[in-house]
């Protein structure tokens, strides 16, 4: 399953030019602008560097787009914390599980508890896990040959199929009912999980769920608080709202897992630094994220220059040796 997710990967990456990551989160709403900015240059060097390396060899390419990943996500755990239960770190986290066969959790600040301060409107967070759940439990759900009848076997997977497009689009309804649901992912999560119908006719899978209930194959509610599984034409009205933060920038003000800790990805361990809160300028306004004046960020930037500089160093190191265990695990995948 792993390497087929590899192959769709790899076609992508064969059709289009390859997208580096990147993150919207802006600077001027991070504990510690200059210090961010020079993290996230420094990542796009470290990742650019590491690319050409590949000399076009994909699963190279895949790999360093993983560490590019991973290092965005350093950068805001050391000096955009405040920002880690926004909406646009919620995206990265996202984009990095789409585009990097390797990712796992536990992902820093990941989902974001509820009722976060300057959290996103919608717990992408939350929602993504359960789609990844989903995914997970269909996994296990086609390797469950409990029943011997072949017959039933055949319609049991189509049925593992259903129920796993049916659990990430019931836990995007169901966590999110206000949200519109293609701000949460799912158009994308209706093509990707039937491989543009190629493999579930989702259209059909009404009388599939009709037939077969998720839980006895194994699924686990979709949300929190509803364990409904919709069935295609039931979901209830789309939510109408798109998505926002909903604090000022101001509202962390100490990062939330402290100020040292680490996390792990394939066998790359991270340990992140946080800056202290060093933008005055947006603190004492409180007006939220556009009001990073310029002289604001100047004057932190003067004064963070020591510790900034050394944060992009230790970034810059761990980028270039990161990428290769990157790229082991992923050929292992490969081969296996
Ligand atoms: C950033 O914004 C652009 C334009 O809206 C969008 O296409 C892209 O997916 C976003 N990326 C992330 C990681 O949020
Ligand atoms: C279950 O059945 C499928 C299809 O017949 C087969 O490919 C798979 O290996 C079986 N799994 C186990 C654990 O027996
Ligand atoms: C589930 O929780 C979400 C987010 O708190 C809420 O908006 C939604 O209405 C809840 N759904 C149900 C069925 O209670
Ligand atoms: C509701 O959202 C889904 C997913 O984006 C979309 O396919 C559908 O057309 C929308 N329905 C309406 C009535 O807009
Ligand atoms: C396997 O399938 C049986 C029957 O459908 C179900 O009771 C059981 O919970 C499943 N096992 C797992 C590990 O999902």
């Amino acid at each position: 399953m792993l390497s087929g997710t590899i192959l769709l990967l790899l076609t992508a990456l064969g059709a289009a030019n390859i997208a580096f990551a990147q993150t919207n989160i802006t600077a001027n709403a991070c504990a510690d602008p200059s210090a961010f900015t020079s993290c996230t240059t420094q990542a796009l060097t470290a990742s650019t560097g590491c690319m050409n390396l590949c000399a076009g060899n994909k699963i190279c390419v895949l790999g360093c787009g993983c560490a590019m990943y991973q290092s965005y996500m350093n950068c805001v755990a050391e000096s955009c914390w405040n920002q880690a239960y926004s909406c646009e770190y919620d995206e990265l986290v996202a984009e990095y599980f789409l585009e990097c066969p390797t990712a796992t959790e536990p992902i820093p600040y990941w989902p974001a508890p509820d009722n976060a301060p300057a959290g996103c409107s919608c717990n992408l967070g939350k929602v993504l896990q359960s789609v990844l759940n989903a995914q997970k439990e269909y996994n296990s759900c086609i390797t469950n040959n409990t029943s011997t009848s072949v017959i039933e076997l055949s319609n049991k997977d189509t049925a593992c199929g259903c129920c796993e497009v049916s659990a990430g689009l019931s836990a995007m309804y169901e966590t999110c009912p206000d949200t519109i649901p293609a701000k949460m992912g799912a158009d994308l999560w209706l093509n990707t999980a039937t491989l543009y119908g190629a493999v579930i006719d989702w259209d059909t899978c009404g009388s599939v769920l009709d037939n077969y209930k998720c839980p006895n194959l194994g699924f686990a509610p979709p949300s929190s608080n509803s364990s409904t599984f919709y069935k295609p034409n039931s979901f209830p009205a789309n939510g109408t709202q798109t998505l926002y933060n909903t604090g000022a920038a101001t509202a962390l003000t100490a990062p939330p897992s402290g100020s040292v800790f680490s996390w792990s990805q394939s066998s790359v361990t991270y340990t992140v630094t946080a800056s202290p809160w060093k933008n005055n300028e947006v603190k004492a306004t409180g007006t939220g994220e556009s009001d990073g004046s310029g002289t604001g960020t100047a004057g932190a930037a003067g004064a963070s220059k020591t510790s900034s500089t050394g944060a992009a160093t230790s970034l810059k190191q761990s980028v270039s040796v990161v990428w290769l265990p990157v790229l082991t695990v992923l050929a292992k995948i490969m081969i296996a």
